[in-house]
């Protein structure tokens, strides 16, 4: 006989089914049964399966079936008589796969996201990292569909990569030198008996090669992992991310700001069509505003305001910020939080930076001051896109290059787009993670990606 998922038992049709899966709790009734609560990942809901204990060989399984233990059962469908649960299984043949003995981790007790974080390989076996890989894949797949729906080509762009995308300082470097021993000359590591006969890192982002097929193929989207080795130990930051970065020729900064917009508008409502149990879950336990949040990101425009209008907002405020709030400095998160929470109430997306807080790539307004950057900030979150209309122009870009002290020679193919067939072109880039934060709820970034890479933590 197959095995039926336990999503499609809950809504299938009564008779005999198998279920496999893992034992979330057990009961022993006086009256001779068991119930146990089975749960397969198929959905949030567990199945009941009771368990006579009259039935042949139930005695060899009887000690084995504890909470965490591995089961399959043949059984009948049936509707139940109890409370709590529409469908049963009342089993006629139980087979233990794998018995999970006392020390089992997850017992009953509802534990902190801390001691979760310790045992990784086991928390997607609980209802709330169940519910929350569930939702990132949902999201993953709506992000292909968004672009594929738009004739957008996915991209993929290189893990290991000569190029710094967003300014020095923050790259993993890879080498298979001996680092007890690296060869030198004179005083300096000689990098040409490294494997790529040149220094390599960990890209921080695909935008740069993304670029190029733009330049070829009109629209693309990568969607791969990232790296930055900033010590920054926040609930928003990982050493090791998914971006999701389309790149568009012939998109200016206001078609770019449209993108995102209906972009991040189309994967909240998928999520609330396609996963409304674990979206009930999370808007029960995690926060109780989530649905009615989302549901005004989907139904209302954001608001799209200058920097120097952001600035003016903050100065005008009462409120105290950490942070100085001066034309000219980077906006600190606390800022972002106070214009999306307390002034918009709701997702904004600021444009026209100064070009001196943005990187080189950014397209120079003709005042010479701004650059087309935005970032698009959500309330609770903050930051989730930054992007820009891209610098077309050879010879601005060569000058911008140089006031950040890069050096053009080493962008030589980067510049070459602007030397050949140049084109107006804008993209942007969209942290997966915190994608995932948002549309759950979840307040810590290590919560929503399975393996979480942070400063002094890689381990499993
Ligand atoms: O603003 P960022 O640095 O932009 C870029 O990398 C551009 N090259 C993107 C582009 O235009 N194609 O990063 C983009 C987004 C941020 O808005 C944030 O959501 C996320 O990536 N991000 C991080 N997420 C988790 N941990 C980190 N350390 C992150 N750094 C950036
Ligand atoms: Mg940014």
């Amino acid at each position: 006989m197959k095995r039926t998922k336990i999503k499609d038992l809950l809504n299938g049709e009564e008779g005999n089914v198998q279920v496999k899966g893992w034992v979330r709790t057990r009961r022993d009734s006086k009256g001779g049964f068991s119930f146990l609560e089975i749960n397969d990942g198929s959905c949030l809901a567990n199945i009941q399966v009771v368990i006579d204990h009259s039935l042949p060989g139930y005695t060899t399984v009887e000690e084995q079936m504890t909470t965490g233990s591995c089961i399959a059962i043949l059984g009948k469908l049936v509707t139940s008589q109890g409370k709590g649960q529409a469908k049963e299984v009342q089993a006629t043949e139980v087979e233990v796969y794998g018995p999970a003995p006392l020390d089992y981790p997850l017992q009953k007790k509802r534990h902190s996201y801390e001691y979760l974080r310790e045992i990784a390989h086991l928390r997607g076996r609980t209802n709330t990292f169940g519910a929350v890989m569930r939702v990132r894949n949902q999201l993953a797949y709506s992000i292909h569909r968004f672009f594929q729906d738009r004739g957008f080509v996915y991209l993929n762009t290189p893990i290991v990569t000569t190029s710094d995308c967003e300014g020095a300082g923050e790259m993993f470097q890879v080498t298979t030198l001996d680092l007890a021993n690296p060869p030198r000359v004179d005083d300096k590591i000689d990098y040409s008996q490294d494997f790529f006969a040149e220094k390599t890192f960990l890209t921080v982002s695909g935008q740069l090669e993304g670029e190029i097929y733009a330049m070829a193929l009109s629209e693309v989207y990568t969607f791969g992992p990232t790296f930055r080795a900033e010590n920054s130990n926040t609930s928003r930051h990982l050493a090791e991310f998914w971006m999701v970065e389309p790149e568009m020729a012939f998109y200016d900064l206001d078609d770019n700001m449209d993108l995102a917009e209906k972009f991040i508008q189309y994967l909240v409502s998928q999520v609330m069509e396609n996963c409304a149990d674990d979206m009930a879950f999370f808007n029960q336990r995690i926060d109780t505003t989530l649905l009615e949040t989302l549901r005004n990101i989907v139904d209302n425009q954001f608001e799209r305001l200058t920097y120097t209008e952001a600035i003016h907002q903050l100065q005008k405020s009462t409120k105290v910020f950490n942070y100085p709030v001066e034309w000219g400095f980077a906006l600190q998160a606390e800022h972002e939080r106070y214009l999306s929470e307390e002034v918009f109430k709701k997702p904004i997306i600021v444009f026209n930076y100064p070009e001196q807080i943005k990187s080189f790539y950014m397209k120079l307004n003709e005042c010479g001051e701004t650059v087309r950057a935005m970032d698009v900030l959500l309330p609770n979150l903050g930051e989730i896109i930054g992007g820009s209309q891209r610098e077309e122009n050879y010879e601005v870009l060569i000058k911008r290059m140089q006031e950040k002290e890069l050096n053009p020679e080493e962008y030589s193919w980067y510049l070459d787009l602007r030397k050949f067939g140049s084109a107006p072109h804008s993209g942007f880039g969209l942290g997966f993670e915190r994608l995932v934060q948002f549309v759950t709820g979840m307040e810590n970034i290590r919560d929503v990606i399975p393996f979480p890479r942070t400063p002094r933590h890689a381990k499993f």
